[in-house]
This record gives structure tokens, sequence and C-alpha cells, in this order.
């Protein structure tokens, strides 16, 4: 399930797609909303075309489409932030904005951050920046690292709602820490755009509403903060953005290359944003609530069955660790046999002890195709070894003796 080709997908029933003669259940789409599905979505796309042409060659500095003003606009008002800046990737945020926002100072990286704020951080280090790596969520040595630290800007970087555990940092926290020490936090939340949102008494679940992202979920402004996340998961389009000041917005479109110097997002990508923004505002909540109800069929399914996995947010990332990383062939082989399509997390891409897959859940999976993955989990359960709370258990107390 590494590189594989899909050879078609079937948007009338569910998410399901064929690899060569096998067709799957798709568990593996971060289109969390089901908007690469939603007919809406689908059938605004040709007027823009008409109008737009299939893809405007300007980069953003030459010439931006009215589309990127409105989009903006719109986001802005979601958000709630005092600006946003779009540009084509994350990718291409991180590898340009943060060696802008760290200079020659300190970046701050959780020591599970995404792979491309990783790199990000990188390139910022070949700039001359300092950069050093605090254990995941543990703010006692984040707050050890700023302490000791004397170069200045400083920058905290890290997930939002983490890509393999499915857990959210404590914003509140990171908040007081970057505001005693003077840092800028720099928060990616590819996965929780979309997903989670400002809370209310009447949200349909606690996943809140609107989908407007971490900040706003935990009920912070974005004082200190920089948040960084895309359209490509939720809203299921090729663009992405920054929530800043609008003095570092105009810094940026100078600075940080991508404005001047790459190409912009297809317009299907920003027709696709707009009517989904559109469709967010009319239907996202009872998407987000649909996401809830499935995400919560399948933990209480590992729960029952007593299987491992980080999860404790109720966020749809479900990861699941093997008990013996050798088993992620046949692992890996029972589950395409079985008909359902997930993210193998392997060694080296992950340590040995976190190999294992991730199970994604969005508001387009059918009930029926959640009905096969809980009755896959329980046969897995039998046949391979997962980690069960025992097995954890001493393997936390292994891990804690050899420090
Ligand atoms: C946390 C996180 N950041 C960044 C990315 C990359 O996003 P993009 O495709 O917009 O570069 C991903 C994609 O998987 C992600 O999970």
């Amino acid at each position: 399930m590494l590189d594989a080709v899909i050879d078609e997908v079937d948007i009338e029933h569910g998410r399901r797609i064929r690899v060569g003669d096998q067709w799957l259940f798709d568990f593996a789409s971060c289109n969390y909303l089901g908007f690469d599905v939603d007919r809406e979505i689908i059938e605004a796309v040709p007027e823009y075309l008409a109008r737009w042409g299939t893809h405007p060659s300007w980069s953003r500095l030459l010439g931006s489409p009215v589309l990127y003003e409105q989009i903006e606009a719109r986001l802005t008002e979601l958000l709630g932030s005092e600006d946003s800046l779009l540009l084509p990737t994350i990718t291409h945020i991180h590898m340009s904005v943060i060696p802008v926002l760290a200079g020659s100072g300190t970046i701050f990286l959780d020591g599970r951050a995404h792979k491309t704020i990783y790199d990000g951080a990188m390139v910022a280090k070949g700039h001359g920046a300092t950069v050093l790596r605090f254990r995941h969520n543990d703010y006692d040595h984040l707050e050890e690292l700023l302490k000791t630290s004397t170069t200045t800007p400083k920058v905290i970087a890290m997930d939002g709602v983490n890509s393999m555990t499915g857990n959210a940092p404590d914003v509140r926290e990171l908040v007081r820490l970057a505001q005693e020490h003077d840092a800028l936090l720099y928060i990616d939340d590819a996965h929780g755009f979309g997903v989670i949102g400002e809370r209310g008494r009447d949200e349909l679940c606690h996943y809140g509403k609107r989908g407007n992202s971490l900040v706003r979920h935990q009920g912070q402004t974005y004082d200190n903060i920089i948040l960084v996340a895309g359209f490509s998961k939720s809203y299921s389009s090729l663009l992405s953005f920054l929530a800043l000041p609008t003095r570092l917005k105009d810094v940026l479109k100078v600075a940080a290359p991508p404005y001047l110097f790459s190409g912009p997002s297809p317009v299907a990508s920003l027709a696709t944003t707009l009517a989904g923004l559109e469709v967010n505002e009319k239907r996202g909540d009872l998407y987000r609530f649909e996401m809830y109800r499935k995400t919560k069929r399948v933990l209480d399914r590992l729960n029952k069955l007593d299987i491992y996995t980080p999860n404790r947010s109720g966020y749809p990332l479900i990861e699941i660790p093997l008990a013996r990383h050798e088993d992620i062939d046949p692992v890996g082989r029972y589950l395409f046999e079985r008909g359902i399509y997930v993210t193998m997390a392997a060694y080296p891409l992950v340590p040995k002890d976190e190999v294992g897959f991730r199970v994604q859940i969005t508001a387009a999976n059918g009930d029926d195709e959640i009905d096969l993955l809980c009755a896959v989990l329980g046969e897995m359960s039998e046949r391979f070894e997962l980690q069960h709370g025992r097995h954890r258990e001493l393997m936390l107390q292994a891990r804690a003796a050899r420090g």
C-alpha cells in the first residue's frame, strides 16, 4: 500500500478505490469533509474554468486573479485573524517562511513535528538559525531550552493536530511560554483546519463549529501565533495559507520566495476552495458530526478489543502501532486482501515501536465501510500482535529503563 497506482475511484458510494483488480474502502484519504465527492463543489468548477481558463501562469507578485482576494477575505473572516496570505502548498510556506521568521535566531522544534516543518527549519539553519529540538509535547523541556537560549528571534514550531497521533498541543500553555520568553508560536494545523473549530453551546460534537482550526478551537487569539494550514486536506484543493498580521503579510510578499518565484494554484483549486467555503458554512458542521460519529465507532471498537492507539482526542486520525515491527508486510497484505486501504507507517519512516498503520475517517466513508473496518480490526487482533494495554505498559517500562 505504498506508491500504489489508483486505477479508479467510485465517488457514488462512499469512498472506494480500485488498485488493479482489487476494490478497497479508502481510509487513507485526508479529504476529511468529503468535499472531493461533493456534487455542489464539483459542479461549481466548469463556470470558473470558462471565465478564467485552466491556470493563471503569473506568479502571485505579478498578478493574482481576484479569486485570491475573495478567498483571503472569506478565510480571514472564518479564522478571525487579522489577515491571511495564500500560497500553493504548506511545504512552500515552511521552506520559505520559517527561515524569514527565524533569521539568525533560534527555532525550538517539536520532536514530532511534521517532516516539512523539520525541512523548513533545516533551510533556516542553512541561513544561520540555530535549531533546538524539544521532546514532543514536553513543555518543561521546551521551557528549559527557552531559558538557556540567548539568540533572537525565537520561533517555536510544531504541528497542530498531530498528523500521526491525532492529538493536539495545549495552545494556552504554549502561548504562555511564548509570551514569557518573547517567542513566536508557529503552528501547522494541516489536519485540524476544517475538522475542529470554535466551541459553542449549539455545537453538534466536541469538534466544535465552522472548522476554523486549533487556535479558535482552544479559545485563543492570534497574538504571538502564526497559524499555517492548507486546503489540500479538508477542502480537497491545492492551496494553503498563513493567518498573520497584515504587516508580516506585506513583508512576506517580497521576502518569501514562492510569492514571486513559484507558480500559482490551478483555477480548479481556487474554484473548489471558494465553493468549499460556501458548503462549509451551509453543511460543514453536519459533515464534522459525521466524521466524529464514525471515528467514535472505530475508537470504541479499538477500546473494546484493548488495542492501543495514541489517539486521545477523538479526532479522525487513528494510528495503530504493531507489537512486532517485522509484521508490517503481512499486516499490509492482510488489510489489502480484506479491502481496507490505510496509510502504512514503516521503519525507518517512523521508529520501530511506532511501526504500524494509520486510519483516517472522513465524512464520506459509508457506515458499511466502518462496519468492515471494525470487523477487520477484530480479525487482526487475533492474527497479529497489536499493542494491547499490557504490552504497551511493558514497552514503556523498557523504554524508560533504557532512558
Ligand atoms: C502536518 C502536515 N504539514 C504539511 C503537509 C504538507 O502539505 P502540502 O501538501 O500543502 O505541502 C502535510 C501533508 O501531508 C501535513 O500532514
